[in-house]
């Protein structure tokens, strides 16, 4: 087991890395604040691994509440609606101020079972049992949580640390290769972003990660979450640094709202738009075409789509990515790479790129 501490003062909490972790209690009761736990899981995970934690957890702690909130499967359901569930189960089991929530899930589990501990009676403690490689790599990490607005992706939220965030690896075994290479977008976004010696293993190692590689697979959600740990302790609320996280977000934010959420996986919709950020900086002088060439390598070579849904417009991307949360009075902000390894958020008002960069992302048929 690897273990991460993302220091954020007294809600300062630890990263562990590891198989078998859904059976190790002994990290988890320290972390609980009283005897009610909710697991909030979904119906695709939970028959896989709810079991055995519940197992694991009322075996080393007898006198343990454990009750259970099964939401349906997919971002489709990351909403409202849905979230209210939980707050009905919360209720409806008398769960009270010393309550802790457990999302054991993906990044959809993680981020509504945070946003319904931060706000179940003003605040109650909660832990981050991510099962998916995009979850355990970057939203189980942070304390973003929310649900989607059928008009914006994400909007409706608030910043909520976890006590503490489990990434059993053993449980990736389970996962569709998809969800995997959605989830290698956002661990190749922390190359791109920041970090040119972790693109260069990447790119030398990203076979071995496509086939699932356990010690590979590890190494890279260490690497990855240590990455994310550091931005957030320097910048929590997003006041600077931490946008970088968004490199590609913006355009594929576009492309998740208009396809109806759900269709496009998160981290495909990352991947072509880290693929956009790319040219879009080729286009204002800072990456050469060889830059974006090695973006889209090593993009193609874990499975992620570099260009846009045909469904998507010119008119489409812009309005969707007009109501981005970054932009700031009307002004569009982008992140955007002034070289591999180094993201920038840029102000950014050359309107023509950027029509170029999208039409012609949408338009021909080869990418280059
Ligand atoms: P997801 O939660 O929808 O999970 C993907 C699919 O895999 C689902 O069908 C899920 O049921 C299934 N699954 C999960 N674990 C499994 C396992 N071990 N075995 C088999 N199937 C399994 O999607 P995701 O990619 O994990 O997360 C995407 C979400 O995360 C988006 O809503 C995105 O906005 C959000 N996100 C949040 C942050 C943040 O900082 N809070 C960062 C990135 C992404
Ligand atoms: N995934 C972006 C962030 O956590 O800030």
């Amino acid at each position: 087991m690897q273990s991460l501490n993302l220091d954020l003062g007294e809600r300062s909490y630890s990263i562990h890395i590891g198989p078998q972790l859904l059976e190790k209690p002994n990290l988890i009761l320290p972390q609980l604040s009283g005897k009610q736990l909710l697991i909030v899981s979904n119906t695709t995970v939970a028959p896989l691994y709810l079991e055995k934690l519940k197992a694991s957890l009322s075996q080393a702690k007898p006198d343990l509440i454990i009750k259970t909130c099964i939401l349906p499967d997919g971002e489709a359901y990351k909403n409202l609606e849905n979230l209210q569930k939980v707050w009905d189960t919360l209720l409806k089991e008398g769960f009270n101020r010393k309550a802790t929530l457990l999302a054991l899930g993906g990044g959809v589990v993680g981020d509504m079972t945070g946003f319904a501990a931060a706000c179940y009676q003003r605040g109650v403690n909660f832990i981050q049992m991510p099962t998916t490689l995009l979850s355990q790599v970057d939203s189980s990490v942070g304390g973003k949580t929310g649900v989607n607005h059928p008009l914006g992706k994400n909007m409706l939220g608030a910043f909520w640390q976890p006590r503490l965030v489990l990434a059993d690896t053993d449980v990736l075994k389970t996962l569709p290769s998809r969800e995997l290479a959605a989830g290698m977008a956002e661990v190749i976004k922390y190359g791109l972003l920041g970090d040119l010696a972790f693109l260069e293993w990447l790119e030398a190692n990203i076979a071995g990660l496509m086939s699932g590689a356990s010690q590979l697979v590890s190494e890279a959600i260490a690497r990855s979450c240590q990455c994310k740990a550091d931005i957030v302790a320097e910048d929590e609320r997003e006041g600077g640094k931490r946008a970088l996280l968004n490199l590609g977000h913006t355009f594929g934010h576009a492309i998740e709202t208009e396809m109806g959420y759900g269709q496009w996986l998160h981290g495909e919709a990352v991947a072509c738009g880290m693929w956009l950020a790319a040219d879009l900086s080729r286009r204002l002088g800072w990456l050469t075409l060889a830059d974006v060439k090695r973006v889209e390598k090593i993009l193609l070579a874990a499975n992620l789509p570099v260009k846009p849904p045909k469904e998507m417009t010119l008119a489409s991307f812009l309005q969707h990515m007009a109501v981005d949360k970054k932009n700031v009075d009307g002004q569009l902000r982008l992140i955007l790479l002034r070289q591999l390894g180094q993201a920038e958020l840029v102000e950014f008002n050359e309107l023509p790129l950027l029509e170029e960069c999208l039409t012609d992302a949408l338009t021909k048929t080869h990418s280059l």
